[in-house]
């Protein structure tokens, strides 16, 4: 956990410097449980992220008949029955958007029935983005209160393919639909006008499935025929971009701080905040580049720098979806305007982001404008002085207290224990680095 406080302080006037190694990818952690336990056989998994959000999905994998064994500080073992199995009590994803849709995927296509729930903040997020277009490969979904939202009972088995056009670029959408797919009748496809991340696509490959992709430039078609089994393999969790970010910040926007974090996945899906804060004028280096579990990763560098505003462009966002909150905090140290539009998705995260960073920076004394998709900061002097509302939101927490360390009075926030949803040593890692997290 990232503390027991009920509160956690970020304070200023202290640089940041030294070398971190970046906690495992989010995104690939779940599938690898997820994977894993669809396969038939052992994968065995190095680097996993062991915060809240996969330790639930964990569970939810030991629940649908895997064993799942935790053999030493991110290595786990996962054997797989080939299929899942009725669980026996609910499926609790706990605050996981990934978790729950991606698990809902891969369940509708076994002949089981399971009960998903979560807590306050995904009970108010919305499923029917995946539950709909499971329910036309022929799942059902009943729902105990509100249609499309938790908790949810599921009946799955006897899918057929379906092709699906994506409207919003949405992973978790796509891979919700691929992994019903592997066991449904035909071949199932999703189109996606703008790429998305590809996570699941390659750890199918992994597990011994072949997956089509056509590539159409800025879109591609993802083809899956049904019936193919997976196998247990290795899998090499890579840094995750996301969680990097914050220490990198940090590094950019606290006098005297130069931080390196090691190890970060840079698939170019994932890594549009670097490209933008190069935009910026950021000292940003990569060193060390390499392929590291069938990605590629590297160690990088960041110095303190003077930033100048940007207009992120709107194709940008789905490779940078869960970086707009630490980005907006970096802008608003930038010279002028930096323009975040075409981002509406924010709105249904595990807050509404668009609204939870206004009012906190808002709070904080910088300039922000909100729009309906979107959101622009004016940088300058910053504050700070504030305690601000984070709604049980891991990514607005940690982005405050970024904006603290770097501000002029203190910045506290609220609920730091969401932090360990995805990044279970956050605080521990910034002190390490030498900022004043109390
Ligand atoms: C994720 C996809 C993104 C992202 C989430 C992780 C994934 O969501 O925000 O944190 O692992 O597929 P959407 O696909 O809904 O944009």
């Amino acid at each position: 956990m990232a503390s027991n406080a009920p509160h956690l302080t970020a304070r200023p006037g202290h640089p940041l410097r030294g070398t971190v190694r970046a906690p495992g990818d989010k995104s690939i952690s779940h599938r690898s449980m997820i994977l894993g336990a669809m396969a038939s056989g052992v994968t065995e998994i190095d680097g996993l992220l062991e915060g809240d959000d996969v330790l639930a999905t964990a569970r939810a994998a030991e629940a649908f008949g895997a064993k799942v064994e935790r053999l030493g500080g991110g290595r786990w073992r996962v054997t797989g029955r080939g299929g899942f199995q009725t669980p026996t009590g609910v499926i609790d994803c706990g605050n996981a958007g990934t978790g729950v849709r991606l698990l809902m995927g891969a369940a509708a296509g076994y002949p089981i029935a399971a009960t998903f729930d979560g807590d306050a903040s995904l009970r108010g997020r919305p499923m029917g983005r995946v539950t709909d277009h499971l329910t036309r490969m022929g799942a059902t979904f009943a729902w105990s209160g509100k249609p499309g939202l938790l908790p949810a009972t599921l009946t799955g088995g006897a899918l057929h393919a379906i092709d699906h056009v994506q409207t919003v670029a949405s992973a978790q959408v796509k891979s919700a639909i691929l992994l019903a797919g592997l066991n449904a009748s035909g071949t199932t496809s999703v189109s996606e006008p703008e790429k998305s991340r590809d996570h699941t696509e390659r750890m199918l490959r992994a597990f011994g499935a072949v997956v089509d992709v056509e590539d159409q430039g800025e879109g591609w078609v993802i083809r899956l025929r049904g019936g193919q089994p997976l196998t247990g393999t290795t899998v090499s969790v890579p840094g995750d971009p996301s969680s990097a970010a914050f220490p990198l910040a940090a590094g950019l926007i606290v006098p005297g701080s130069e931080v390196t974090v090691e190890g970060v996945m840079l698939n170019p899906l994932r890594t549009g905040l670097f490209d933008t804060w190069l935009e910026m004028g950021a000292d940003l280096t990569i060193a060390n580049r390499r392929v590291s579990g069938g990605e590629d990763v590297g160690d990088i560098t960041a110095r303190h720098s003077p930033l100048q505003g940007v207009v992120v462009p709107e194709s940008r966002a789905a490779s940078m979806i869960d970086e707009y909150p630490i980005l907006a905090a970096t802008a608003a140290f930038a010279v002028g305007a930096t323009v975040m539009r075409g981002v509406g998705e924010m709105r249904v995260k595990e807050s509404d982001r668009i609204r939870l960073m206004v009012d906190g920076l808002r709070a904080c004394g910088v300039g922000v404008d909100e729009e309906p998709e979107g959101f622009i900061v004016t940088g300058g002097a910053v504050p700070g002085g504030a305690t601000v509302h984070t709604a049980h939101d891991h990514r607005i927490a940690m982005s405050h207290l970024v904006l603290g360390l770097a501000a002029a009075a203190p910045i506290t926030v609220d609920e730091p224990d969401m932090i360990a949803t995805s990044f279970p040593g956050f605080v521990e890692m910034m002190r390490a680095l030498g900022g004043d997290l109390l």
